[in-house]
């Protein structure tokens, strides 16, 4: 049996195999945050499908972090109930779900007119050629609630029957305009120095063990390195990872960071057609792995099994993290059980995510061959 079929655990978490279904916002919430009978549906085939740990889309944590109507919230106790049900309804077929805690800072002001919703954000920056749109410095007393916000989400993921929360420290939401010197030009004690620019990171893990407890799988999404230069430098992405290792989250996912133009160079690149295209975040991740004692998760490009089970092998990751692949192919974990000359089908056109920024539910455009 493949080294990626043998069982593996987070902290004490057992998953019955190394594939991790990587977090997937679908455009199919309730208006109200709360779970949708679609996301059972699509949560069951996953499941069904053979991964291990399925880590759902953005769910944001407090309303002045929420990115779109069509998103899971925890941000309140009356979506408990819903994420009980797909709790239920993933472990019923024997796979683990952890859910993803999410703000998004001042991307929010890209789908919200500033009437309605100011968007958040470390500093107010005015001469960014990658985003224009109107944001303003968080007080205090906002960073404050919003670390509060968290640690209540991960309270009411445990009392849901959730098996783990992710925090999301990538792709240019809150926690990467933080620590990206980019974004975050604050001369009190949250901006200045990687310490500092980290210490939302350090208190938001603190107030989820304090609310979840010590025994909680804590997961975290890490972008190291942001798409443009003058950015997040990978040297200080790699100590923020080993930053959260010593801390005591449980589990790095090892992505990028704030976005430049286009997709190239950012969380899902295009046009994965080659074995040399695929894997494109290894490198960080091997040289991570090498300096944390926690599992890290690779993810990015991957679609061949050879590779994948070459990466477990060599140790330069714990666990293999697909999102697009399973969007085309829900079923093709199981599948690869007996055919691993299979290489996944998915092209990586990105128009999944396109369909997603018109407002439409998660579907993959292209036919079934091609
Ligand atoms: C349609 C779509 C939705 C995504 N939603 C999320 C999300 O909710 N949270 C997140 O951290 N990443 C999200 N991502 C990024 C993926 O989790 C992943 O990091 C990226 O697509 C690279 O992996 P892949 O090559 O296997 O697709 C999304 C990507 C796509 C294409």
């Amino acid at each position: 049996m493949s080294i990626l079929f043998e069982p593996a655990d987070i902290k004490g978490l057992a998953l019955r195999n190394r594939f991790v279904r990587s977090a997937t916002y679908d455009g199919c919430a309730e208006k109200n945050g709360h779970v949708s009978r679609r996301q059972l549906e699509i949560y069951e085939e996953l499941a069904r499908g053979g991964v291990g740990l399925i880590i759902t889309g953005i769910t944001y944590v407090h309303p002045s972090g929420q990115i779109s109507v069509f998103q899971n919230s925890l941000a309140s106790d009356d979506c408990i109930p819903g994420f009980r049900n797909l709790a239920r309804t993933v472990h019923r077929q024997g796979a683990k779900i952890a859910v993803q805690l999410f703000h998004a800072g001042r991307e929010v002001a890209k789908t919200f007119k500033p009437r309605r919703k100011q968007a958040l954000a470390p500093s107010a920056v005015t001469d960014d050629p990658h985003f224009q749109a109107p944001h303003r410095a968080m007080t205090e007393d906002e960073i404050w609630e919003t670390i509060r916000a968290f640690g209540d989400a991960s309270r009411r993921a445990m009392e849901a029957g959730l098996d783990a929360v992710q925090v999301h420290g990538a792709h240019a939401y809150l926690l990467s305009q933080f620590l990206s010197p980019f974004t975050n030009s604050r001369t009190d004690l949250w901006g200045g120095s990687l310490e500092n620019r980290l210490r939302l990171h350090h208190e938001i893990y603190r107030d989820i063990r304090t609310k979840a407890g010590e025994d909680y799988p804590v997961l975290v999404k890490v972008g190291v390195e942001d798409s443009f230069p003058g950015g997040l430098e990978f040297h200080e992405g790699k100590r923020a990872a080993q930053y959260f290792s010593q801390w005591g989250f449980d589990a790095l996912e090892i992505s990028s960071g704030l976005r430049g133009t286009g997709y190239e160079n950012t969380e899902f690149r295009p046009g994965i057609n080659q074995l040399d295209r695929e894997a494109y975040f290894r490198e960080w991740c091997r040289d991570i792995k090498r300096s944390v004692n926690v599992p890290v998760m690779m993810v990015g490009g991957l679609r061949t099994f050879d590779l994948m089970e070459e990466v477990i092998q060599n140790q330069e990751a714990d666990f293999i993290s697909l999102c697009r692949p399973l969007i085309r192919e829900p079923g093709i974990i199981n599948d690869w059980k007996h055919d691993d000359r299979h290489r996944a089908t998915c092209i990586s056109c990105n128009r999944c995510f396109d369909v997603l920024l018109k407002g439409e539910k998660l579907h993959c455009v292209q036919s079934i061959s091609h």
